[in-house]
This record gives C-alpha cells, sequence and structure tokens, in this order.
C-alpha cells in the first residue's frame, strides 16, 4: 500500500517535470529574446517589408520547428541563420510561444489578382484549414505578405527550400497561379 503511494507520487512528480520540460513556455523571457527580430519583423512581429514574414499569430508548432530548422542550417537563408544560432531550444520555445500570442496585421494584397487566386485556394485548404489559419506544424497563411509567399513558393519548386507535400504542389503551380494564390491569401 505504501510502496503503492509512493510510486504513484514518484511517478506523478516525473510526469510534471516532463511536462514541463516540454510545454512551458515563458512569454516574458521569449518578449524579451524577441525585440532582436523587431528590426526586420516589425513591432511584435508585424513585418512592413514584403520580404520579411509577419511573425505574429503564427503557428508556434511551426515557428519554433522553423527557428530550429535555420539554427540547425536546415533551412537555408543569407539572413536567418547567423540571427538565431545562439538561441538555445528553450529560447526558441519562449520567442514561438511570444509571436503566437501577438495579433497579426493582414498585409492585404492586390485585388484582382486576389479575386483570380480565391477559386485555386481550395486545393491548399485540406492542409492549411478552411480559414488558412494553420495548424501546428503547418503554417498560417492569411494575412502573410503575399510577395514573400510568392518567394517560398518558387523556392518550394526550385527545391531550395525543401518540404514534403509542398515541393510536390508547387510543382504543379505556374507563375501566375502562385501570384494570384499569394494575393488571395494575404488579403484575408
Ligand atoms: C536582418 C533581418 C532579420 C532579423 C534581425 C531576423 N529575421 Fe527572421 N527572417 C528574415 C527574412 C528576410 C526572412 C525570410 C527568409 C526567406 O525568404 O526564407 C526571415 C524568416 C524568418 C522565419 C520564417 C517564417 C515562416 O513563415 O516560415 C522565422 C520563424 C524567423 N525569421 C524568425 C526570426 C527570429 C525569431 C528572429 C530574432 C531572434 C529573427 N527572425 C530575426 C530576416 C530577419
Ligand atoms: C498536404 C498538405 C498541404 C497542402 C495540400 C498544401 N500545403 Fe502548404 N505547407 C504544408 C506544410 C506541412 C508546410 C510547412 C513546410 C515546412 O515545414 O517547411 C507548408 C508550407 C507552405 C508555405 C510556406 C509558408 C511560410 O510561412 O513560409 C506556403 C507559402 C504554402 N505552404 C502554400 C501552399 C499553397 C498555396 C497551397 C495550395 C496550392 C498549399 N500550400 C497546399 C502542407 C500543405
Amino acid at each position: 500500500m505504501m510502496n503503492r503511494a509512493i510510486q504513484s507520487i514518484l511517478g506523478f512528480g516525473l510526469y510534471s517535470v516532463f511536462c514541463s520540460t516540454l510545454f512551458a513556455a515563458d512569454i516574458v523571457a521569449g518578449e524579451r529574446k524577441a525585440t532582436a527580430c523587431f528590426s526586420c519583423h516589425g513591432q511584435e512581429g508585424n513585418s512592413t517589408n514584403p520580404l520579411v514574414p509577419t511573425l505574429a499569430g503564427q503557428q508556434a508548432a511551426y515557428l519554433t520547428a522553423q527557428i530550429t530548422a535555420y539554427r540547425d542550417n536546415k533551412r537555408t537563408n543569407p539572413i536567418m541563420p547567423s540571427q538565431v544560432k545562439n538561441l538555445s531550444d528553450s529560447d526558441i520555445i519562449d520567442v514561438a510561444a511570444y509571436f503566437t500570442g501577438r495579433k497579426m496585421k493582414s498585409t492585404g494584397g492586390n485585388a484582382t489578382l486576389a479575386a483570380q487566386g480565391a477559386s485555386k485556394a481550395g486545393q491548399c485548404s485540406g492542409c492549411h484549414t478552411a480559414s488558412f489559419a494553420g495548424r501546428g506544424m503547418i503554417p498560417k497563411l492569411s494575412g502573410q505578405h503575399a510577395a514573400y509567399l510568392v518567394k517560398q513558393l518558387q523556392s518550394f519548386k526550385a527545391g531550395t527550400r525543401k518540404s514534403g507535400p509542398m515541393q510536390a504542389i508547387s510543382a504543379n503551380l505556374s507563375d501566375t497561379d502562385m501570384d494570384q494564390l499569394a494575393a488571395y491569401l494575404g488579403t484575408l
């Protein structure tokens, strides 16, 4: 009886330690570390540069994975790896949690192109969700800068950015499809 009680207390203790290591994000610490990102990604992660993505409101799991990929030189870019090379795994979780909790300001997009893109976006919603807010490791696309989205679609197609599903999907998109889809997503 006594053994059982001790075992379950110990078990619970280990479980709590496990959970806090995996899931606890310190948003206050995250904000402190994130200020280094504002010069490019904008105040609170709302970027005003069309080739720099807005991070505010982006999915936490996706942000964590991308920052880690830059740090570990798995996603290549001339600028980003050096920006995050000193972040530990827990720094990355904190920074991601901070940006996820910020409110995204939609960047907008060309209205004529957006109207043309609307009819083509159905093929994307199965993964990116009907509102294009994303889920977990699948990024939010709604409100993102159109020029940034086009650049990513071109990189997937050229194979310079690697990702399982997006490689095959972008292979079927023309330049016009990409411009229209990105404009539509940007306006959401
Ligand atoms: C000197 C400018 C600059 C700074 C500072 C900077 N970034 Fe970036 N960041 C960029 C650019 C440019 C891109 C787009 C790269 C590309 O086209 O793939 C980017 C892309 C990203 C992405 C990918 C987003 C997505 O939707 O896939 C993440 C995440 C990111 N940055 C996080 C950070 C964090 C966290 C910091 C601060 C620790 C930071 N960045 C600082 C310029 C910067
Ligand atoms: C089978 C699921 C799936 C479908 C369908 C899909 N995507 Fe994706 N998409 C993903 C995943 C997963 C990622 C994250 C890739 C990574 O981890 O680098 C992604 C990433 C992206 C990105 C990069 C965003 C960023 O912030 O850097 C863009 C842009 C994108 N998708 C556009 C589209 C468009 C446009 C369509 C429809 C033509 C589409 N996707 C259909 C799964 C999908």
